[in-house]
């Protein structure tokens, strides 16, 4: 990728770019936990975004993306925006730096990526880490790496119409080999946490069912909107309540005959799943990957009952991944599509990856996509 990106860049803007890269990211657990302000455990990724860059002096950006092959061609000011989607957050990563302090002038780019699109795996959050690192680095902004990650945030919720968590931008600027990060949403307290399935008999794979539902009416936001109001209603008796993470079951009981049977289901499992990442970091601490898989099961049950951000392609795939005998499965991300997270013990690995391809081909006509999780470091610029 970074030889490809390179010649791009010289046939278009000639020589003398730096290359900078950022990753996607895997949850082990922790979905929808984020804008709640409860816990998540993500780790980088070895797939990511590689971009080259080098200013130009003007006041305008030139971008070239190499896998869509289009180009464009955008200034800084808040009515500048572009109309590709793509460019969008490049822009609203130069206005959120902007609105920080950052001298931000023109510069060419040229990008290209590997973290499949729509899987889960947080391509856009890679992105925007990339240029928020990179920018930081070649205008001297001095922003630190929390303030790159709500930089890419912010770029989701102003420039892109998401108001997503900050959970995907923290884990691709602050990645390290060979760790998850458990991350504390509300105080953005982290620990890195060794990650080593194999020396235990464990892989750790996605199943990416390459399947994305996009609906229409934004279900993302609206399940953030549910939350919000479960939260508002608590806060009547108990005013402390400032996010789902500060409830408890006992409480949601308390208010249940207040909410909709929709939002109580989806508080019901917000505060199920908060608990449940801290009990996975206590069960990896013992190597007891058997209570962590578990877990996995309960997280993906919950999120297609409960949080109904499941689809029956997922569904299946977690279905499959139990008959196998899979220690654990789930969706991963946001859900609608994209991937399933599975920790399998080494025997049982190929017959898993055959057995899910071919029932899943059976049943839609398409093979899911198997990929490896190798973790891997954050933002980072490339020699
Ligand atoms: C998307 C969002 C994240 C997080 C996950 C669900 O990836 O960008 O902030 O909410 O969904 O855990």
């Amino acid at each position: 990728m970074k030889q490809k990106v390179s010649k791009k860049f010289e046939e278009l803007y000639g020589e003398g770019a730096q290359l900078f890269t950022s990753p996607g990211r895997i949850n082990l657990i922790g979905e929808h936990t984020d804008y709640n302000g409860g816990f998540v455990f993500p780790g980088a990724v070895d797939k990511g975004i590689v971009a080259a860059i080098r200013l130009n002096g003007t006041d305008r950006v030139n971008a070239y993306a190499l896998d869509l092959g289009e180009q464009t061609s955008f200034g800084l000011n808040e009515e500048d925006k572009p109309s590709e989607g793509w460019a969008c957050y490049i822009f609203g990563v130069c206005r959120e730096m902007q609105k920080r302090g950052g001298k931000i002038g023109g510069f060419d780019t040229v990008f290209s990526g590997d973290v499949p699109l729509g899987a889960g795996m947080s391509s856009s959050a890679a992105l925007e880490s990339t240029y928020a690192y990179a920018l930081n680095e070649l205008f001297h902004c001095n922003i630190d790496k929390f303030e790159l990650a709500k930089v890419g945030q912010s770029t989701e919720h102003n420039y892109c119409g998401v108001n997503c968590g900050i959970m995907d931008q923290f884990a691709s600027v602050f990645g390290k080999a060979g760790c998850l990060m458990r991350l504390d949403c509300r105080s953005l307290e982290y620990v890195y946490f060794p990650f080593d399935p194999e020396a235990h008999g464990y892989k750790l794979l996605l199943v990416d069912s390459r399947v994305k539902h996009e609906l229409v009416d934004s279900p993302y936001n609206k399940r953030r909107q549910s939350c919000e109001r479960v939260v508002a209603t608590m806060q009547k008796k108990h005013p402390h309540v400032q996010f789902l993470r500060d409830a408890d079951l006992t409480m949601l009981e308390e208010v249940a005959p207040e909410l909709s049977q929709e939002d109580y289901k989806r508080a019901r499992f917000v505060i199920g799943e908060v608990r449940r990442v801290l009990d996975v970091c206590d069960a990896l601490e013992r190597n007891d990957y058997e209570t962590v898989g578990k877990k996995m099961y309960e997280t993906h049950w919950g999120l297609s009952k409960d949080y109904e951000v499941s689809c029956v392609e997922l569904d299946f795939l977690a279905e499959v991944a139990k008959a196998c005998g899979v220690t654990g499965s789930r969706i991963m991300g946001g859900g609608f599509g994209g991937c399933t997270i599975n920790l399998v013990k080494k025997e049982l690995y190929d017959d898993f990856v055959a057995t899910v391809k071919s029932k899943f081909a059976a049943e839609y006509g398409h093979e899911p996509k198997i990929y490896d999780v190798v973790i891997s470091d954050g933002s980072r610029r490339l020699e």
